[in-house]
């Protein structure tokens, strides 16, 4: 197979894999969410609800917490898993310096990319509002990407992500999103398909 094809699908896969404190974060919210509001329902200076309904403190407690624990997972799991990737780049160390190497690094990596995805993902939701776009109602590219940029510029507290990560991870996240949107739709998770 050609060299170039792999190493994209290798660099797709470690992207995957590096961002998975995030996703799995925002996956929780969905499912372990509900209940009290983060706003306490209250509203803006507009008039409109600050985050809205789909913001709850079970959510946002409960992604980070599973970030947290993906990201221990990863820094025991990752020399194995590195050893799988096959990226042929002269960046190669570089990229998998990123990984954690031990539980208190992957601690750390995976509190900055779920905490940052559920913020950012309540960023998202307080532009929605000011938009006038009510809960639910979709935003195309904020509701993909609002989680991503949050976990990418947390995460850049602690680690140094290169631009064409950045790029790859912004490309296959909205991509991912939908996917999970849709299987969420299909099982009964949420009421619409985006
Ligand atoms: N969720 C939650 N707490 C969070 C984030 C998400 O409880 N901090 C749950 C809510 O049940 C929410 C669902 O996950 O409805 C899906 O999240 P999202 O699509 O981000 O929320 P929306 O309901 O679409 O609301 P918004 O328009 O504000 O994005
Ligand atoms: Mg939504």
């Amino acid at each position: 197979m050609d060299p170039t094809f792999i190493s994209v699908f290798s660099l797709s896969v470690y992207a995957i894999y590096f961002m998975l404190p995030a996703y799995l974060a925002n996956v929780s919210a969905l499912i372990f969410g509900g209940g009290t509001p983060i706003d306490g329902k209250r509203n803006f200076w507009d008039g409109r609800r600050l985050f809205g309904n789909g913001k709850t403190w079970n959510g946002l407690i409960l992604g980070i917490l599973v970030g947290m624990g993906i990201g221990i997972l990863q820094g025991v799991l990752s020399i194995h898993v590195i050893q799988g990737f096959n990226v042929y780049s002269p960046l190669q160390n570089y990229y998998y310096n990123l990984l954690p190497d031990n539980m208190l690094q992957g601690a750390v990596l995976g509190l900055c990319l779920g905490a940052g995805a559920l913020i950012g993902d309540i960023a998202g939701s307080f532009i929605k509002r000011r938009l006038k776009i009510e809960r639910g109602r979709p935003a195309p590219l904020l509701d993909q990407l609002d989680f991503v940029i949050g976990a990418l510029i947390f995460a850049s507290l602690v680690v140094v992500i290169p631009l064409n990560l950045i790029i790859l991870i912004i490309v296959l996240s909205i991509f991912l999103h939908l996917g999970a949107n849709i299987i969420a739709y299909l099982l009964g998770m949420k009421k619409v398909w985006y």
